[in-house]
């Protein structure tokens, strides 16, 4: 059985502040029956991780630079994560593959940099507007998948998510039958790649909120979320946790 796992990515949005909603949503699912994880800005994760307490919710990173160390002025390393009270940290966000040309060699990179850490890596992969209208969504995604997970990957240090990049902040979300094709297609290409690919979560994100977060959990082989905007509050990410335990 995989364990549920309701991800929340903060991206560039959260101040010392914000560390309430942390409080709140502790408090508010004090014995979660799914995991849970908040993906902060690096400024936070040690304060985030003083916050959650004795909480089981894990907290992750956002990117990290595949070396260990070095000259390379303003990125973080997955030592560096683990060192401030990471377990996991997200690769291959596509904000980040266009923002900062990553590649899936760099992700794939990027993902061993965080294992040999003792990091779970969260890998993004999906497709663009245009590559979906062009009939090439499948193999964009398993092209993806392919190329960016590390070796050495196991259903224990690797997290899957499929992000497609039109449903990203857009309130636009593929119907479930694309999401089942979609999940179905990347169980199969990871069979074909590692022996524990039953077990190796399968994240949607995009647009999830609570109201539609109940659809989405039914869908075969998805085994939980990656959240951006509707994870910023408990308010609103409470929900989808919620809704992820009744799945
Ligand atoms: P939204 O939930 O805001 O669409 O963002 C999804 C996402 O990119 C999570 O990594």
């Amino acid at each position: 059985m995989r364990r549920k796992l309701a991800a929340g990515n903060w991206k560039m949005n959260g101040l010392v502040d914000d560390l309430a909603q942390i409080k709140a949503l502790t408090d508010a699912h004090p014995a979660p029956d799914v995991d849970m994880l908040i993906c902060a800005p690096a400024t936070l994760i040690a304060q985030m991780a003083w916050a959650r307490g004795p909480h089981p919710m894990q907290i992750g990173g956002q990117d990290c630079h595949a070396a260990r160390s070095g000259a390379h002025t303003g990125d973080i390393s997955a030592p560096m994560l683990r060192d401030a009270g990471a377990s996991h940290v997200i690769v291959g966000h596509s904000e980040r593959r266009a923002d900062h040309g990553e590649t899936d060699a760099d992700v794939a990179a990027k993902a061993t940099a965080a294992n040999a850490s003792g990091l779970i890596a969260v890998i993004c992969i999906g497709e663009t507007l245009a590559q979906r209208e062009a009939g090439e969504a499948l193999a964009v995604v398993t092209g993806q998948l392919r190329g960016s997970l590390p070796e050495g990957a196991t259903a224990a240090n690797t997290v899957v998510a499929y992000e497609p990049v039109w449903a990203i902040g857009t309130g636009k979300v593929p119907t479930t039958d694309q999401i089942a094709e979609i999940h179905g297609a990347l169980r199969h290409a990871l069979r074909d790649v590692m022996r524990e690919a039953e077990a190796v979560r399968l994240l949607y994100g995009g647009s999830v909120k609570g109201a539609n977060a109940a659809e989405i959990f039914a869908v075969a082989d998805v085994d939980g979320a990656l959240v951006g905007g509707a994870s910023l509050t408990a308010e609103d990410f409470s929900p989808i946790v919620t809704a992820l335990e009744n799945a």
